[in-house]
């Protein structure tokens, strides 16, 4: 130690050579200052390294951490026509913000004056697609309306490319998209924007993926871009399509532009296609756990909850949607030992007990409750459902969400859709009138995100309601907890 152990009292000038204590003072600092000085070169010269290997690998985890990307960071391409806009709005008003996003659904040809301005204030803006005649377009018995949806990338690039306001995704969809816009966002999160990226997902038929590509990001269940490569692609956009006037639709040109950028689709399981007819159920009870960010064809399935039209289905869904969307179709599920049920709950949509004990990798299996479009095969594994509706899990659909302002518990009711079934009334699960799901809002960080954990469900003890009422709690499952029937 070159400090003196007790504070000098007395005041001391720093050219007092007598002072063999100013001395070592001085010495004392000098050496400090030293030190100090390498200190920083050291350090400074470490930082620029540091930083220099980090853009190499252009590697930003830790700043996306940071600023997560919210929904006005995101620009919405729509492609629609003149003729099917009017009928596809009302979905789009369903999850539109107009005071957050930013975006176009673009027309062929102009609306009317009365059209143009319905609920404009609720709506994306119209915009009116640029003359597309001039591009060959031969795939025989098609729609050449394709060179114009997939030009969508283009000049939404063009509106948007210059605004003041930080563009950091551009996404694509069709009228009929339905995006979860906070799940969207969350999702790309993950993804550096200022590297090229294109994010999307297949069909789940696997005659459609034979035929368009298992590797191309369907358009109906919409795609991103990135920013960064949605400008390079802009610039190339109009030679490129006219390479391929054999494809037939809007995505599948999309798709080789990007290819020929030398990137590839990075797939996200929370974008659906959904080319499927019937009912859904099966394919949204067993969504990945990854955020659902967008459901398509709607309109071309069963309405989602029994006693309900397309539209008042969809505009159902949202009232859960919107108090807690990255739970939305999130599995968990439990076991009733004692009359050995296994409960699964689909968040916001259904609760199903079977009146058996199933493995989880057997309730993981989608339910075949649907038919495929076009020919049969999925990428998927499925389950088949049993001929006899009595015979299958009892099913309940959400009746209602709610929110405590108080501790934020949400709490989600189920009640049991009805079929024309006898049974035990001590035993069946159909005893059961309505089920209780207890949650908290998910908040996922870009962790969570990237290496996604299913929750896991509790029965709680319910007493004083004859059996009718179930409760359930969700929760993240512990350390070491594992999903199974306990003996
Ligand atoms: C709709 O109205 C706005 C302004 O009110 C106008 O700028 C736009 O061109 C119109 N769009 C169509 C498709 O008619
Ligand atoms: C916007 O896109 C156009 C068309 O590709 C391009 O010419 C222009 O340089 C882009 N501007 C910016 C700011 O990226
Ligand atoms: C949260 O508050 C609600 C009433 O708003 C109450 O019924 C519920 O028991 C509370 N939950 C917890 C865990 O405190
Ligand atoms: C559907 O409607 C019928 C008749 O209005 C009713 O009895 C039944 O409980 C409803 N089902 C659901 C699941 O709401
Ligand atoms: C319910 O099923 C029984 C036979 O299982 C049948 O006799 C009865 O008519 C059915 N009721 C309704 C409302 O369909």
């Amino acid at each position: 130690m070159c400090l003196p152990s007790r504070p000098v009292s007395k005041t001391h000038s720093f050219s007092s050579s007598s002072s063999t204590i100013a001395t070592r003072m001085i010495n004392c600092i000098l050496l400090f200052a030293f030190i100090f000085l390498v200190y920083l070169l050291i350090s400074a010269s470490r930082l620029q390294s540091k930083n220099s290997i980090h853009a190499y690998f252009s590697s930003s985890d830790q700043d996306q951490s940071k600023s997560l990307t919210k929904i006005n960071h995101i620009v919405f391409g729509l492609g629609s026509s003149t003729n099917s806009w009017p009928a596809r709005r009302e979905y789009v008003k369903l999850w539109w913000d107009a005071q957050k996003m930013r975006g176009c659904v673009f027309v062929d040809h102009p609306l009317s004056s009365s059209e143009n301005h319905t609920d404009s204030d609720l709506l994306p803006p119209i915009c009116i697609s640029q003359d597309t005649s001039r591009f060959r377009y031969t795939w025989r018995g098609g729609d050449r309306n394709a060179i114009r949806i997939a030009r969508c990338v283009l000049e939404t690039v063009r509106l948007f490319n210059a605004s003041s306001e930080e563009v950091r995704w551009y996404v694509f969809g069709d009228d009929d998209t339905i995006f979860i816009p906070e799940n969207l966002a969350r999702t790309l999160s993950k993804y550096d924007h200022t590297s090229w990226y294109y994010i999307g997902s297949n069909s789940e038929t696997y005659q459609q993926n034979s035929i368009f590509g298992h590797d191309m990001a369907f358009g109906g269940g919409g795609f991103a871009l990135s920013s960064s490569l949605a400008n390079v692609l802009a610039r190339n956009f109009d030679s490129c399509i006219e390479r391929y006037p054999h494809l037939y639709g809007g995505d599948s040109r999309v798709h080789v532009c990007v290819l020929e950028l030398g990137v590839q689709l990075s797939r996200e399981p929370g974008f659906h296609q959904f080319d499927v007819r019937g009912n859904a159920l099966g394919i949204l009870t067993s969504h990945s756990t990854r955020p659902m960010v967008s459901l398509h064809h709607m309109a071309h399935i069963d309405p989602i909850f029994p006693n309900s039209t397309t539209f008042s289905a969809v505009s159902h869904l949202f009232s859960a949607v919107e108090l807690d969307p990255l739970r939305i179709f999130q599995l968990s599920v439990c076991y009733d030992r004692w009359y050995s049920w296994t409960i699964s709950v689909s968040w916001g949509y259904t609760v199903q007990i079977d009146s058996r004990h199933l493995l989880l990798p057997v309730v993981l299996r989608t339910q075949e409750t649907f038919r495929p479009w076009g020919q049969s095969g999925y990428t998927f594994n499925t389950r088949e459902i049993h001929s006899d509706p009595c015979q299958r899990p009892v099913t309940f659909y959400m009746q209602h969400v709610s929110s405590s302002r108080h501790n934020g518990t949400i709490e989600s009711v189920y009640t049991q859709a009805y079929e024309n079934c006898t049974y035990d009334p001590i035993t069946s699960p159909r005893k059961i009138q309505e089920i209780r799901v207890y949650s908290k809002r998910l908040d996922l960080d870009i962790r969570q995100l990237k290496a996604p954990r299913r929750q896991c469900c509790d029965i709680l003890p319910t007493s004083s309601t004859g059996g009718k009422v179930m409760e359930i709690g969700l929760r993240e499952c512990k350390e070491n907890e594992l999903i199974y029937m306990h003996p």
